[in-house]
């Protein structure tokens, strides 16, 4: 191994993708005992396998780069897979509240071998580019499975809870859909700042523009359907359970790393509302689902935004280790 800073990185992204892997081992582990649906259950399955693909992918090729041992240990400040577990086996809804952030999860694996691909690239480490290549796809492919599943997902948390009373349901997820633009707010407001690139930093703001929007329009929801406060007030705490720094893997201390977190984030936005949608459906409530349509949308497009920035934020990420 030489001492260019590049090198470094690869190296430090490595040990980063090897505990998000571990982190998605125990995630896999516990999920299809918890899924409430059949096929949702096999896809989870069928992902642990290649998670631990991955894993060890992973493993041989820090191994090759020659990174001590320890670095394998130290990236265990990454936090558990359990919290998620945890989180979802909590929540009156488990099937949902776990589909929800499996994709989310899915987008952030997908972002960080995006990331690993890039940086060893432009190390000339061709061999780590490719394998990041290839993982990422399966990444992709799971969070495809997950999509289709949301039918499913629904079906299965209605049946969770209290099937008959939709009205019920839908204000939980209105409110669940209100605390995570509240958390989102909370994201966006700090993003400009570690941002590191402009083009990044516009984006953020821009979005936070449009979050503010959406917890707007999700509070003339919950006003008509005649919510509590204390139902607003339950889901923020239900959602404040999950330490997103923990779930995620770290706080997000680059560029790089912070477009990773917020383009994952998105996906939990989105599944949120594709979520609310349905179940707006089944409860012949046509306002509810054409807002969560609309907003659902712009939650895809913020991701993509963000996934136009990968160069940019590698861009940065490494003038930062230049500049210091
Ligand atoms: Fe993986
Ligand atoms: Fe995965
Ligand atoms: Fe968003």
């Amino acid at each position: 191994m030489t001492d260019r800073p590049i090198d470094e990185q690869v190296v430090k992204y490595l040990t980063d993708v090897h505990s998000i892997e571990e982190q998605a081992l125990a995630q896999m582990r516990s999920a299809p005992d918890l899924a409430g649906d059949d096929q949702l259950a096999a896809a989870f399955r069928a992902h642990l396998t290649e998670t631990e693909r991955h894993e060890q992918l992973v493993r041989d090729r820090l191994e090759a780069l020659d990174a001590s041992p320890s670095r394998l240990k130290d990236a265990a400040g990454y936090g558990s897979g359990k919290a998620f577990v945890l989180f979802a086996r909590s929540q009156p809804d488990t099937t949902g509240k776990l589909t929800t952030h499996a994709l989310s999860y899915e987008h952030m694996e997908w972002a960080a071998y995006e990331l690993l691909m890039r940086i060893a690239r432009r190390a000339g480490d061709e061999e780590t580019a490719a394998m990041a290549e290839r993982i990422r796809d399966e990444e992709a492919a799971m969070a495809e499975r997950l999509e289709q599943s949301f039918d499913r997902a629904v079906e299965a948390s209605l049946r969770e809870q209290d099937p008959d009373d939709l009205g019920k349901q839908l204000v939980k997820y209105l409110s669940d859909a209100h605390a995570i633009e509240n958390q989102a707010i909370g994201l966006l407001s700090k993003g400009p700042d570690i941002a590191g690139d402009p083009q990044l930093a516009m984006l953020f703001e821009q979005h936070l523009e449009e979050t503010r929007e959406h917890q707007r329009l999700v509070e003339t929801l919950l006003e008509s359907h005649g919510a509590s406060p204390n139902a607003i007030k339950d889901a923020a705490m239900r959602l404040g359970a999950l330490n997103w720094g923990g779930f995620f893997g770290a706080q997000p201390d680059t560029p790089a790393k912070l477009a990773g977190f917020a383009y994952a984030f998105e996906h939990l936005e989105v599944a949120a509302y594709e979520l609310l949608a349905r179940v707006a459906e089944r409860a012949g409530d046509a306002q509810t689902v054409a807002v969560a349509r609309r907003i659902a949308d712009q939650e895809r497009a913020a991701a993509e935004r963000i996934a136009a920035t990968w160069d940019a934020a590698v861009d940065a990420t490494l003038a930062e280790l230049t500049t210091g």
